[in-house]
């Protein structure tokens, strides 16, 4: 499917990918953009619409499905990410629990509630965003990973679903973008703007998962290795 002309609707575009994806559906001739946001009185993006949406409340998510019945591309990219002491850390089991209301179930119950507006002629299609820990291993982000994992999943079992219907759904792996949610890292980071644009790409071309990076590409190598790197990740170094 082409961007240009298209009717986009992005999760959690108040800042960071959410607000690149926007920007760039914009630039690259949608017809509507909504801004899918928890707070559309600070938001001011010219051509942009602002719809008020928390992925973690189902009246929200079906309110702004009926607001923008129009979609014929979702793009799911609202998340959290928390850092815990260990994954047997005293307070992790509330945690994953949160991580997994934004993460895991605000994409499927967003996804569920707009998935029937989607146009079945070609033109339709979702965009997951994930990580690279759905395949990495990263004991102090384990609550995140899992979440992860599930909306990989996810992703998987919908891309096989929404095929009948002629809807795309594709998945974007990638590792540390510099945005908000990687603030205190001090390690490279890829573009917010170089990850989206290779999403479109990926979507327009027809392709159904994007790796936007040397690491989440050898990650994915490595799956089929008899030790890959999610067991030993120092095979990704070698
Ligand atoms: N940055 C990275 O290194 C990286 C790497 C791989 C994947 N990702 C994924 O990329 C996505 C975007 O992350 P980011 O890096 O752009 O993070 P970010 O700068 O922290 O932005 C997160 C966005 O999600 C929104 N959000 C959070 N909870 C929400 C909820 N319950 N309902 C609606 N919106 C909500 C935030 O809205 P508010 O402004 O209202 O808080 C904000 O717009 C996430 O799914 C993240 O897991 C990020």
């Amino acid at each position: 499917m082409k961007i240009k002309n298209s009717i986009v609707f992005v999760t959690g575009a108040s800042r960071g990918l959410g607000l690149t994806f926007a920007r760039e559906a914009l630039i690259r001739g949608a017809a509507k953009v909504y801004a899918g946001v928890r707070n559309p009185e600070g938001f001011n993006e010219p051509g942009i619409i602002p719809v008020k949406l928390d992925v973690t409340d189902p009246d929200s998510v079906l309110a702004a499905a009926k607001i923008a019945s129009d979609v014929t591309l979702l793009v799911n990219n609202a998340g959290i990410a928390e850092v815990s002491e260990s994954p047997f850390a005293e307070n992790v089991e509330e945690q994953a629990r949160r991580i997994f209301e934004t993460n895991y179930y605000g994409v499927m119950r967003t996804t569920s509630a707009f998935q029937a507006s989607l146009p079945s002629e070609g033109n339709g299609a979702v965009i997951n965003v994930l990580s690279d820990v759905t395949w990495r291993t990263v004991p102090i982000l384990t609550p995140y990973s899992a979440s992860k994992a599930a909306a990989w999943s996810y992703t998987n079992n919908i891309r096989l679903h929404l095929k009948t219907r002629n809807i795309s759904v594709v998945g974007l792996h990638v590792g540390f973008v510099d945005t908000d949610l990687t603030k205190g890292f001090d390690v490279p980071k890829a573009s917010p703007v170089d990850v989206v644009r290779q999403t479109y790409d990926a979507l327009e071309a027809g392709e159904s998962e994007v790796l936007a990076d040397a690491g989440s590409r050898a990650l994915k190598q490595s799956l089929s290795a008899t030790v890959s790197g999610y067991i030993a990740p120092e095979v990704l170094e070698a």
